[in-house]
This record gives C-alpha cells, sequence and structure tokens, in this order.
C-alpha cells in the first residue's frame, strides 16, 4: 500500500480529484493517509474530512521563524509516515530538509508546461495571465518531481490545452484544470503506486 501525504492551500479541486480516483479504485493500493495546509481557511480541508481522510494545517503564521515553520511542516509530514508526497496547489517553497528527506518522493503539479512559465512567482493564476500576455497558442499541466530549486526537478507527465482567443485568466485556469490537471495527478499517482516509475538524472522512464 503507497502511503500519500497531500500538501494543499486552497480549494483543493486537485486534491479532490486524486481522492475520487482513490475511491473508485482507478488509483490502487494507495491510501491517502493525511492532508496538510499551510492556509486553514483552506477548502480543500474540508474535503479532505469528507473523504474520512485526516486534514491538519501548519500555518507559518503561528511560527516566529520560517526555519521552526519548515521543521513543523517536515514533522508532520514525516509523522504520516508517507511513502509519496504529493504538492496539489501547494503554494509554499519546500524547504531542502524536506527534499533530502523524500528524494525522488515528491512531486508537484503546477498549470503549465515547464520550462515555460515556472519557477519563482508562477503560481496560481498569475501562470495563466503571464501564458495570455505572452500570447502562447498552447499552454497546459506538468507533474515533476521535486528537487532543491523551484519547479526544476525531473519531469514526469505533460499534457498539452488549446488557449483560445477570448480567454481570460480565469477561464483558461478552468480548462487547464479540467482538461490536464485533474487527469494527470492521479495518474501520477498511479503510475508510482504500480512501481511504473523509475528516475534517472533530470529524466523519468515510465514502464
Ligand atoms: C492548480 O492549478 C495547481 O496547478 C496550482 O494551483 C492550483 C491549485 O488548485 N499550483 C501551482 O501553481 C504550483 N506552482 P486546487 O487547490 O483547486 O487544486
Amino acid at each position: 500500500m503507497l502511503r500519500v501525504v497531500v500538501c494543499v492551500s486552497g480549494g483543493g479541486t486537485n486534491l479532490q480529484a486524486i481522492l475520487d480516483r482513490v475511491a473508485d479504485g482507478t488509483i490502487k493500493n494507495t491510501q491517502i493517509v493525511r492532508v496538510i495546509s499551510n492556509n486553514p481557511k483552506a477548502y480543500a480541508l474540508e474535503r479532505a474530512r469528507s473523504a474520512g481522510v485526516e486534514g491538519i494545517c501548519v500555518s507559518p503564521k503561528d511560527y516566529a521563524e520560517r526555519e521552526a515553520f519548515h521543521d513543523a511542516l517536515l514533522a508532520a509530514v514525516q509523522e504520516a509516515e508517507p511513502d509519496l508526497v504529493v504538492l496539489a496547489g501547494f503554494l509554499v517553497a519546500i524547504p531542502p530538509k524536506m527534499v533530502e528527506a523524500f528524494p525522488s518522493r515528491i512531486i508537484n503539479i503546477h498549470p503549465s508546461l515547464i520550462p515555460s512559465f515556472c519557477g519563482v512567482g508562477y503560481y496560481g493564476l498569475h501562470v495563466h495571465e503571464a501564458a495570455l500576455a505572452r500570447g502562447v497558442k498552447v499552454t497546459g499541466a506538468t507533474v515533476h518531481f521535486v528537487d532543491e530549486d523551484m519547479d526544476s526537478g525531473p519531469i514526469l507527465l505533460q499534457k498539452a490545452v488549446a488557449v483560445q482567443e477570448n480567454d481570460t485568466p480565469e477561464i483558461l485556469q478552468r480548462r487547464v484544470m479540467e482538461e490536464a490537471e485533474w487527469e494527470l495527478l492521479p495518474r501520477a499517482i498511479s503510475l508510482i503506486a504500480e512501481g511504473r516509475v523509475r528516475v534517472e538524472g533530470r529524466k523519468t522512464f515510465i514502464k
């Protein structure tokens, strides 16, 4: 059984997609053991509780120093003894300690085709604003392993999504979620649960 901790910050639609695919058996041999939010008001915590999964908050506001927050976050993850940590709209930069503790065992979903529109400052709606401002015709989503830098780890899955002329950032965000994110993130977990993913340097191989 693959034990999974999911980290969230907001609405939690990606978390919901994962919970639904575990519940309907599409993701096999996997248990979501804990959901951690940095934001006490995140609706994602409600989604966790509705699915019978423990949802807890580790907020930076409760710690005077960033380091203490990072330690508490790592402790909350480690306590759940996960095999895999999934960042599903988690808008906190992952501390190096966490990457060291879980090498090639943290994955993240990003709402663009990496290496476009990623890195510091590119999160949530900002990613889609930047894609529209640049006038790209195609965008998409990426699931990648997390390393020491932002959005730079080995890419596991990507899916392209067409941009349309009248798109607003909100409309594009929704299309990228519906057509790419909610499909890719559950599939990534499924592939890892089935032992089908190998990471070598900056590349991944799926068997
Ligand atoms: C998703 O679009 C996710 O790709 C993005 O935040 C949104 C969270 O939505 N993540 C990032 O931008 C990470 N850099 P959700 O809470 O409804 O899943």
